[in-house]
């Protein structure tokens, strides 16, 4: 039997969370019910934060309300805070995600806090979401470069890494937000992060502004990262990352791990053509 490697489909959040135009309710859910069905076994379809800053995302309740939730499958959602929480509970997420950065200018922007502010306030997250019995991914952007400060040290990545992992994330998901790091600064930030936290709770989470998305993955494969998060059509970027274009293709890093010999349990063709119906939702 192959290897397993894993991808986490983050299009129905990251892919359509900087869409200017708003995309009908319906739609979303057309989209997340056509991912259920190619085998994926986590899927990001909700964030629960202000919706004066991310409008797209204010029908996320509706969303986990109406979509048909294939048995296997965990649908989940963004928190930033308490009250974040609580919506996605009321919403019944089977799993969430606080974000944190691994830069001061990206924290500031996106969350509006430093980095040390955000980590307090997923402790009260940690804590509740420990009590529902609900398990809780941790982010962490800029893991390579920041839009406002440059590039960020390796050091800090495996700093803020080995906080979530105190917390008691079960897995940490590395962002290269804007899409610019390279197989030398992604390894790089990788050994250090691993000083930290074990490779079988790392997942590497890669946008796709350089095209070098691909290469990171390869990079990651060879260090033992088994999970990638990835966006169906390659849609998105963050409305708060000046230049990031879209996560890297779900389909493109399907067909990559299929080629390197690991089984994913996705289903390739139908995939493509979700990839087909997703780039018909972009503005
Ligand atoms: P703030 O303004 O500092 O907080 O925002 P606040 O507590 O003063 O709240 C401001 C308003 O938002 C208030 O409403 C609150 O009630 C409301 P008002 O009194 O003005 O009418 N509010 C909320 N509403 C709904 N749900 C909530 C919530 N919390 C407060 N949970 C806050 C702080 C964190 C809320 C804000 O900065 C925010 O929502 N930021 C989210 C930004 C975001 O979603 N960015 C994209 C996701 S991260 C990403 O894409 C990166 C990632 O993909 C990894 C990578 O690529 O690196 C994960
Ligand atoms: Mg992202």
């Amino acid at each position: 039997m192959n290897a397993r490697a894993e991808v986490f489909e983050v299009g129905p959040r990251d892919g359509l969370q900087n869409e200017k135009a708003m995309i009908p309710t319906d739609a979303k859910v057309e989209m997340v019910n056509q991912l259920s069905a190619c085998g994926f076994r986590r899927i990001e379809v909700a964030s629960f934060v202000s919706p004066k800053w991310v409008p797209q995302m204010a029908d996320s309740a509706d969303v986990l309300a109406q979509i048909d939730r294939v048995t296997g499958c965990s649908y989940a959602a963004l928190t930033p805070n308490m009250r974040g929480f609580d919506g996605a509970v009321a919403a019944k997420a089977d799993e969430i995600a606080i974000f944190a950065s691994a830069s001061e200018g990206f924290s500031q922007a996106n969350i509006n806090c430093s980095i040390e502010e955000s980590i307090q306030r997923f402790e009260d997250v940690i804590a509740a979401a420990k009590q529902a019995d609900i398990p809780v991914r941790g982010y962490i952007s800029c893991v390579t470069d920041c839009p406002y400060d440059g590039p960020t040290a390796p050091a800090r990545v495996a700093e803020v890494a080995a906080k979530l992992n105190a917390l008691g994330c079960y897995e940490i998901s590395l962002g290269d937000t804007i899409g610019q790091g390279t197989p030398k600064t992604i390894s790089a930030m990788l050994n250090a992060v691993l000083s930290e936290v074990p490779v079988q709770k790392l997942a590497g989470h890669y946008h796709d502004t350089a095209n070098l998305a691909l290469d990171n993955i390869r990079a990651s494969l060879d260090l033992g990262v088994r999970v990638f998060d990835a966006s169906v059509g390659g849609l998105g970027g963050c409305p708060y990352a000046p230049g990031a274009s879209g996560n890297v293709a779900s389909e493109a890093v399907v067909a990559l791990l299929h080629n390197a010999g690991f089984e994913t349990g996705v289903d390739l063709a139908a995939l493509e053509q979700v990839a087909t119906f997703a780039k018909t939702l972009r503005s």
